[in-house]
């Protein structure tokens, strides 16, 4: 049965009827128009869904949605906020905040996706693994990436944007 509840997105708060049961995905697609995250398979087995809870990746299809209302929630469209906060807690900031999340203009620079459809939560999982390994190598990357299916194979190129990204935030935090 539809409840009120409240759930933590991107920085605001949303008011929302739903039942507690009610995947994550759906509400976060339907409710909130928020369409980074894709259904794919609805079974935690592809990734497309993936969106961070408290920074670390989870699969929002098969997350209940009343599970997740103490928590902090950052879709794809959030990631640019996100940057702009880590840069604020450092002693680095700029003027300007970022419209792009380093991740998001890497994955332009090096022309990562084809159709597109996975490339949300490939950007959400690599945030995830670059908040707690700034300079990951080739094979931390593969091991974090491999729950992430992308019928395209974009993979490689994948590879190359999160060593770019990781290059261009240690270059911010650098300044
Ligand atoms: S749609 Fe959630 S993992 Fe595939
Ligand atoms: S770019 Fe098409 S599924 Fe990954």
């Amino acid at each position: 049965m539809a409840q009120k509840l409240k759930i933590r997105v991107n920085g605001r708060v949303h008011d929302i009827s739903a039942s507690p049961g009610t995947p994550l995905l759906y509400v976060l697609r339907n409710e909130l128009h928020l369409i980074g995250p894709r259904f794919g398979c609805g079974l935690a087995q592809c990734g497309a869904c993936s969106v961070l809870l408290d920074g670390k990746e989870i699969r929002s299809c098969v997350t209940p949605v009343g599970a997740v209302t103490d928590h902090q929630i950052t879709t794809l469209e959030g990631l640019p906020a996100l940057w702009a906060n880590e840069r604020r807690a450092s002693a680095t900031r700029r003027k300007t905040p970022p419209a792009l999340h380093p991740l998001q203009q890497a994955w332009i620079d090096v022309g990562v996706p084809q159709c597109g459809y996975c490339q949300s939560g490939m950007m959400i999982q690599a945030a995830d693994l670059l908040s707690t390994n700034k300079n990951p190598t080739e094979d931390q990357i593969r091991v974090a990436m491999n729950g992430h299916l992308c019928r395209c194979g974009t993979y490689p190129k994948i590879l190359t944007a999160i060593k770019r990204a990781a290059a261009a935030m240690a270059r911010e935090r650098g300044r």
